[in-house]
């Protein structure tokens, strides 16, 4: 397991690209794997998660090829998948494990899915549970909760769920089992998750109809398969965002991310923060909104963070919780008990990260307040194995008086190959 050592920025500078977002590169191998004929794919992001679902579907007999630039698959129909001989194996990824769940629950054969040490501690029954209700049968450890899955593919039907969580991947799981179900599926959501499902699926052919608070499946519609172009993923811009905003001079452009209105919660948060962000170049590519984002420094102010733009900043909390500790005042983050269930408890991780750089945090159940201060202490900080806390102490680092050394940021590899030489080739020291 691999440390890293950060030494303080003097500034920030230059134009850059991150890599393809996770969650539609996920979503273009399972959609054109189970669509009718060919489907390309560029921009795809060729980290650890989702490579694991590429392998999944190769698993299951179909050919996917990469020459690099491209990716080629060639799908096999709604019911052209095979049984696949091992386990598969989802590593650390839960989009991987959850979806896979309910696409798996419907097929005609049986499979398992198995992950890392923090995948298999991770929360399952929020996917089993409504998928049992729909006719799967699913068996795993602790009643279904916890990964190894094993699911005996059977005959579905079509249920209305209300979520009490807003979460894609619960919500694409129903969905893709949904495809496959007798009649209509219906799943309901307390704030608007991630809808590149939606979005997709319906570009495939599938019937989905979204209204205010859910979406509408009807099952038996074939899929055809088609070009897609991954935008770059904001929730890997998200760290340029914050090291811009935090490094005094400093001022960055970030090309072709994704802006997609459910994931736009860290634009939004940010300059609520009063961050200095302007989206350029606005524009549609294959049924996703892009831009460029450009982030000069500015000094941040606390603000509360709650409600509807917690799903939609999800993963970028880790992120956010660096610009708060930088920020003047108490930035207080309620509404995000979803963040003790992710790669690891993030509350808990960049709490202790972040007192050990000297800042005041005080956790609640379902958020955290953040004291800010003018500089952080140099500190070891600990990346607890989840690719965002690393990277994220790895951006705080660069405003620290001294050496910030982050262990284990292997898993970084995961979400974001290249970041630390994309990140050191933008620093000024
Ligand atoms: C994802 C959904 C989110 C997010 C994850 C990717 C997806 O998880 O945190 O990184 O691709 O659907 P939840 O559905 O658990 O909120």
């Amino acid at each position: 397991m691999q440390s890293y050592t950060v030494q303080p920025a003097r500034s920030v500078r230059g134009e850059i690209r991150v890599p393809g977002d996770k969650s539609i590169s996920h979503r273009s191998i399972m959609f054109g794997s189970i669509a009718n004929g060919v489907t390309k794919v560029s921009g795809f992001l060729r980290g650890e998660d989702a490579l694991a679902t590429l392998e999944a579907f190769r698993a299951m007999g179909v050919q996917i090829d990469d020459d690099g630039e491209t990716v080629t698959i060639v799908g096999k129909g709604l019911h052209g998948l095979e049984e696949p001989t091992d386990v598969l194996d989802c590593g650390n990824s839960g989009t991987s494990m959850r979806l896979l769940t309910g696409l798996l629950a419907g097929q005609s054969f049986f499979s398992v899915l198995s992950g890392d040490k923090y995948l298999r501690a991770r929360p399952m029954k929020r996917v089993v549970g409504p998928l049992s209700r729909m006719g799967a049968r699913i068996g795993g450890r602790a009643g279904g909760e916890k990964a190894p899955l094993a699911i005996q593919g059977s005959q579905l039907k079509g249920i209305e769920y209300d979520s009490p969580v807003s979460s894609a991947q619960v919500k694409s799981a129903i969905m893709l089992a949904g495809l496959y179900a007798e009649g209509v599926t219906v799943v309901r959501e307390p704030h608007l998750s991630r809808d590149h499902s939606e979005r997709m699926l319906r570009a495939f052919g599938a019937n989905v109809e979204t209204f205010p608070g859910g979406v509408k499946v009807r099952g038996g519609a074939e899929l055809t398969g088609r070009d897609i172009v991954v935008p770059g993923d904001i929730s890997s811009a998200a760290f340029f965002m914050v090291a811009a905003s935090i490094v005094p001079g400093a001022e960055l452009l970030i090309k072709g991310v994704g802006v997609n209105p459910t994931r736009t919660g860290i634009i939004d948060i940010l300059k609520g923060m009063g961050a200095d962000l302007e989206l350029l170049n606005e524009r549609d590519e294959t049924g996703e909104p892009v831009a460029d984002i450009r982030v000069r420094h500015a000094q941040l102010k606390a603000m509360a963070i709650s409600g509807e733009v917690v799903p939609r900043a999800i993963d970028e909390f880790p992120a956010i919780c660096v610009a708060a500790a930088l920020a003047e005042g108490t930035t207080v983050v309620s509404g995000a008990e979803e963040l003790r269930v992710k790669e690891t408890d993030r509350i808990t991780a960049m709490a202790d990260n972040l007192r050990r750089a000297g800042v005041t945090v005080v956790e609640t159940p379902d958020g955290m307040e953040i004291t800010g201060v003018p500089a952080l202490k140099a500190c070891a900080a600990d990346s607890f194995g989840d690719h965002r806390i690393a990277m994220s102490m790895m951006v705080a680092g660069l405003v620290a008086q001294g050496e910030t050394t982050i262990s284990d940021v292997d898993c970084i590899a995961t979400s974001f190959p290249g970041f630390r030489e994309l990140l050191e080739g933008v620093v000024q020291r």
